[in-house]
């Protein structure tokens, strides 16, 4: 089902899927020493899904396989631009491996540190003019080349919009280490497109028992039977009111920046097999924080299309894309799935 907000002659262009506007010539060999077929396509190929049988997905979800410049020309060709609140990027990281899993492989090796940069400026700049004028843009990156990043997305962005830099912590083999100890948080680098962005407060559960030791009060129970600590206002007035822990509790603890979210583990149902996927869990977070149902959310680099797993249910529109056919196809297949089993 389409959007109904959208323009009948935008409307028009997504349901166009083979679209002839923009065409490049791509030359395949089967096999080294073998003849070559020459195959014409058009890129980015586009799938849109919709889904009649889910009662919460009534909003679009567009599919793109092609390089990021490829979706990019075609979204802007269709009325795209300003119009994303999030822009989700999970670039290769410049680890220098080859990423290859059971269900998709593709190159982090780059010539250069120089050359990984230049690809990242060159793309972050396309995206920009993507954003809405209250979007956001979310950076996910590690150690190898995060502080390179912020400098650059600064220069794009603008160093007022910065707004945070989220710590992704998670579990895992440690192992005993002498050169450097074991890296187990990636960042997300999170710039806002102006200062009139507003982010969603999420919350998380407090645990009872920490919160009363982080507070170091005695418990105190009123003739109701509810408990209560003292709270204070400062130095001198340490008794200054009662905090109630059901209310506490109740309200839950506004996440700070640093995230405790495990990393998909070998048996869990959500892992489909391809190199860096992120979990559903944290990519839930991100787009909860940062857009309203309703809102369009851009991937194009999306892998095995998490970001759709998680906006696509939220009620997020959604466009996502890769450039490699094994990662779409999961993608493809994961938000077809989602039709038949609504907890993936
Ligand atoms: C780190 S992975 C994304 C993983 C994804 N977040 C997930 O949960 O599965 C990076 C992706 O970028 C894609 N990619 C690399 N260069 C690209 C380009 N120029 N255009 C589009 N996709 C590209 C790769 O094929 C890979 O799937």
């Amino acid at each position: 089902m389409l959007d109904s907000t959208m323009s009948g002659e935008l409307q028009k262009q997504i349901k166009f899927r083979n679209h002839k506007t923009k065409s490049h010539q791509r030359y395949s060999c089967t096999k080294p020493g073998q003849k070559c077929s020459f195959i014409r396509q058009h890129f980015p190929r586009i799938r849109i899904l919709s889904d009649s049988k889910s009662s919460s997905r009534t909003v679009p979800c567009i599919v793109m396989q092609g390089k990021a410049g490829e979706q990019l020309t075609w979204l802007g060709q269709r009325g795209f631009v300003g119009r994303f609140q999030l822009v989700y990027w999970d670039p290769p990281f410049f680890s220098g491996k080859e990423r290859a899993a059971p269900n998709g492989s593709f190159s982090d090796q780059w010539p250069s540190l120089q050359e990984y940069l230049n690809f990242i400026r060159e793309h972050f700049a396309r995206i920009v003019p993507f954003l809405s004028p209250t979007g956001f843009v979310v950076l996910h990156c590690d150690y190898h080349a995060s502080h390179y990043l912020k400098i650059l997305g600064d220069e794009l962005m603008g160093y007022e919009n910065f707004r945070n830099e989220v710590i992704w912590h998670y579990t895992g083999r440690r192992q005993k280490a002498i050169v450097r100890i074991n890296s187990k948080h990636d960042s997300l680098l999170i710039w806002a497109k102006s200062d009139e962005a507003r982010m969603n407060p999420i919350f998380d559960n407090w645990d009872r028992d920490y919160y009363i030791r982080m507070k170091k009060q005695q418990v105190h129970v009123d003739e109701d039977g509810r408990e209560w600590i003292w709270g204070h206002k400062g130095k001198g007035q340490s008794h200054a009111y009662r905090i109630y822990l059901e209310e506490v509790l109740a309200q839950g603890r506004a996440v700070d920046s640093v995230w405790d979210i495990p990393i998909i583990n070998t048996s869990a149902r959500e892992r489909v097999g391809y190199p860096t996927q992120k979990p559903v869990k944290l990519l839930e977070r991100v787009v909860s924080l940062l857009t309203q149902p309703g809102e369009w959310v851009l991937d194009v680099m999306a892998g095995s299309g998490t970001t759709g797993v998680a906006a696509w249910p939220l009620e997020r529109r959604v466009c996502l894309g890769d450039s490699n056919p094994e990662a779409v196809a999961i993608t493809v297949s994961r938000l077809k799935n989602l039709s038949v089993n609504e907890n993936v």
